[in-house]
């Protein structure tokens, strides 16, 4: 099974990526985990990204484009994978279709989960992260047994630099300039499902596996 999941920054994609990664056993690639990594560990890349991602801005497809055709021929993808965080431009998604085509391979399903800005901004203000395993928490909505440590590891949990108010903005304003046209890009071709981000992140759950088995 080989699954996009599209929506603005906050709308769960993460989250909703490792349940299915847990139920399907496929794996998760995020462009952010990949390009957090790099610029954690200050390579290149992660030198390169740094300013973009500080901004809210995107990163330049060339440079995102050649992490996912990297990515891909992984042998941990050779069954499935979920893309969360990629594609975000017009650009990538045609990037992606013609590295498919090459593998002799085909997006599944598209999934755009919808979630408005009032809540957009609850989430992202709240989330924390573990450094260690990457598990999500969110203070209010997800909070961990023990304040600031990683229910399932132990780890540190932190706070994202670009998760500070003005940051998401510009975030979500750049989520809305793309995802029209990257919408219409894969409502071509019917395997494009829009569903509602709002709920328990049980119910969205459920929802994605109602169209993952449709
Ligand atoms: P990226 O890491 O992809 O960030 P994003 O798209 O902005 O999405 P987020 O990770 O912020 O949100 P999410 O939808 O995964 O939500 P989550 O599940 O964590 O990208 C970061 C940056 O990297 C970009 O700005 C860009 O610079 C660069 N980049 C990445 N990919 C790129 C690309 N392809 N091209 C160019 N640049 C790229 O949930 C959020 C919070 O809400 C959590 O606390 C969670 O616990 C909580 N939550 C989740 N669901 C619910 C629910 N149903 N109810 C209540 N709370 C919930």
């Amino acid at each position: 099974m080989r699954l996009i999941l599209l929506g603005p920054p906050g709308a769960g994609k993460g989250t909703q990526a490792k349940l299915i990664t847990k139920k399907y056993n496929i794996p998760q690639v995020s462009t952010g985990d990949i390009l957090r990594k790099a610029v954690a560990d200050k390579t290149p890349l992660g030198i390169k990204a740094k300013s973009y991602m500080d901004a809210g801005g995107l990163v330049p497809d060339e440079v995102v484009i050649g992490i996912i055709e990297n990515r891909l021929k992984e042998s941990d993808c050779k069954s499935g994978y979920i893309l969360d965080g990629f594609p975000r431009t017009t650009a990538q998604a045609e990037a992606l279709s013609k590295n498919l085509k090459k593998m002799s391979a085909e997006i599944d399903h598209v999934i755009d989960i919808d979630v408005d800005y009032d809540e957009l901004i609850k989430r992202l203000t709240g989330r924390r992260t573990c450094r260690k395993c990457g598990e999500g928490f969110h203070l209010s909505f997800n909070p961990p047994k023990k304040d600031g440590i990683c229910d399932r590891c132990g780890g540190e949990l932190y706070q994202r630099d670009d998760d500070k108010e003005e940051t998401i903005y510009k975030r979500f304003k750049v989520y809305q300039e793309q995802s029209t046209q990257l919408k219409s890009y894969y409502s071509k071709n019917g395997r494009f499902h829009s569903i509602k981000g709002t709920g328990s992140i049980e119910d969205i759950f459920n929802k994605v596996v109602s169209v993952l088995e449709a």
